[in-house]
């Protein structure tokens, strides 16, 4: 795996209705009110190429898209956003906060289309060149509520969205034992917690990392993940 830069990277993982971007959105404001440069950003998508990717494999109206050719489209989505944005922000020392990451394709194509961890793992590990989150925060969501929460309001599901709750149920285990293996690098909260409660213990999380890595401000970390093992 490749180097990844002084930065630090953080992946807000869960089903759909979890609520990462309320904690992404909190997170961020948390760290630059203490001076610190915070990238929000976002998969599918994050960059012009990306947005388009995501509109074809999100809208509905594109006819059948078969898994294979699904889990290339995240996959290509992310490739352009892992050389275009995640990787000069780190190099730049920056805080990267994605909605979303490979854990996504992992959960969502390999468990939830069938195509396989193995498959869907190391095609977007070559997509990256390897670039991995120094922390993982999984938001965990029981299927039905994350639908309740996310229809809220009337709004429109989207292609993966409104596949059933038995799909939604096998991403929910997938991201699961995907947290179980390694966790020292990730965070598991139940998304039913208060929002402020979750965000307290993601910041603590966060700190406790920040001061293992020495980050007192933007550019001031040394090498972080620089070990050439992409792995903090
Ligand atoms: P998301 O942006 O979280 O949805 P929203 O805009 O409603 O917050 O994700 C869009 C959908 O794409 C979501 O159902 C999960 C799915 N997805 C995959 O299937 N594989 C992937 O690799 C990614 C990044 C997302």
């Amino acid at each position: 795996m490749s180097k990844q830069g002084p930065g630090l990277f953080i992946a807000f993982e869960g089903g759909d209705g979890a609520g990462k971007s309320t904690q992404a959105a909190r997170l961020a404001e948390a760290l630059e009110s203490r001076g610190l440069t915070v990238l929000r950003t976002r998969e599918p998508g994050g960059t012009p190429i990306g947005e388009k990717l995501r509109s074809l494999v999100l809208d509905h109206g594109h006819g059948h898209i078969d898994a294979h050719t699904e889990a290339l489209i995240f996959a290509a989505s992310r490739a352009a956003h892992a050389a275009q944005v995640i990787r000069p922000a780190l190099e730049r020392g920056e805080i990267v906060l994605t909605d979303r990451y490979i854990d996504s394709s992992v959960a969502y194509q390999g468990a939830g289309r069938d195509l396989g961890e193995d498959a869907v793992r190391s095609l977007n590990e070559w997509a990256t060149s390897g670039l991995q989150p120094h922390l993982t925060v999984l938001l965990d969501v029981d299927p039905a509520m994350g639908r309740q929460r996310r229809t809220a309001g009337n709004a429109a599901e989207d292609r993966l969205e409104s596949e059933a709750d038995e799909f939604h149920g096998r991403i929910r285990k997938a991201f699961l034992e995907l947290a179980g293996r390694r966790s020292d690098s990730y965070l598991v909260l139940p998304a039913h917690l208060p929002i402020g409660e979750l965000a307290a213990t993601i910041l603590a999380r966060v700190d406790a990392l920040l001061a293992a890595l020495a980050v007192d401000s933007v550019g001031a970390v040394p090498s972080a993940a620089a070990d050439g093992g992409g792995n903090p």
